[in-house]
C-alpha cells in the first residue's frame, strides 16, 4: 500500500496519461480522471465511447468504478482533465450524482493540461443532492 503523500502535479499527470487512452472516436472529446484514495493510491479513468452513444462511459465513472471494484471506499481528491481552452471542464450531471454517492463532498481539481487549474468541492457543483438519506426518510413505505 502506498502511503506517501501524493502531489497534485502527479495526480494531474496521471489524469493526463489516462486521457491519452480515451476511446472517443465519435465526439473526439478526450477526458482523463485520477482519483486519490485516503491511503494514497491513485485510480485513473478515461472516457470510453460506443457506437450506441448512450452506452458511453465518462472518465470519472471509470475511475470511481475501478477503485470501488478494488475495495476502495474512501477518497480524497478527484482530478479531471480535458483539453478545453477557455475554461476547465466540469463533470457532467450523471457523474456528479455518482461522485456524490461514492465520494461525498470531495475536493475536485479541474485542469486543462495547459496550466489552467480550478479547485472546487462537490457541494458547490451538486447542491441539494439526492442520496440514500431520502430513501431512508420515505414515509409511505413504512
Ligand atoms: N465526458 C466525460 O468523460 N466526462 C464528463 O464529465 C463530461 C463528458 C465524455 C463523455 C463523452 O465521451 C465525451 O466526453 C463528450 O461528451
Amino acid at each position: 500500500m502506498n502511503t506517501a503523500p501524493v502531489e497534485l502535479q502527479q495526480l494531474i499527470r496521471v489524469a493526463q496519461e489516462a486521457r491519452a487512452r480515451a476511446v472517443a472516436p465519435y465526439s473526439n472529446f478526450q477526458v482523463g480522471a485520477a482519483l486519490e484514495t485516503v491511503d494514497g493510491q491513485i485510480y485513473s479513468g478515461c472516457n470510453i465511447e460506443n457506437a450506441s452513444y448512450g452506452l458511453t462511459m465518462c472518465a470519472e465513472r471509470v475511475a470511481i468504478f475501478k477503485a470501488v471494484s478494488e475495495g476502495k471506499r474512501e477518497f480524497k481528491r478527484l482530478v479531471i482533465v480535458a483539453d478545453t481552452q477557455k475554461n476547465v471542464t466540469p463533470p457532467c450531471g450523471a457523474c456528479r450524482q455518482i461522485i456524490w454517492e461514492f465520494c461525498g463532498d470531495i475536493e475536485l481539481i479541474l485542469a486543462n493540461g495547459r496550466g489552467l487549474v480550478k479547485a472546487l468541492r462537490m457541494k458547490e457543483l451538486l447542491p441539494h443532492a439526492f442520496d440514500a438519506e431520502f430513501l431512508a426518510d420515505e414515509a409511505c413505505g413504512k
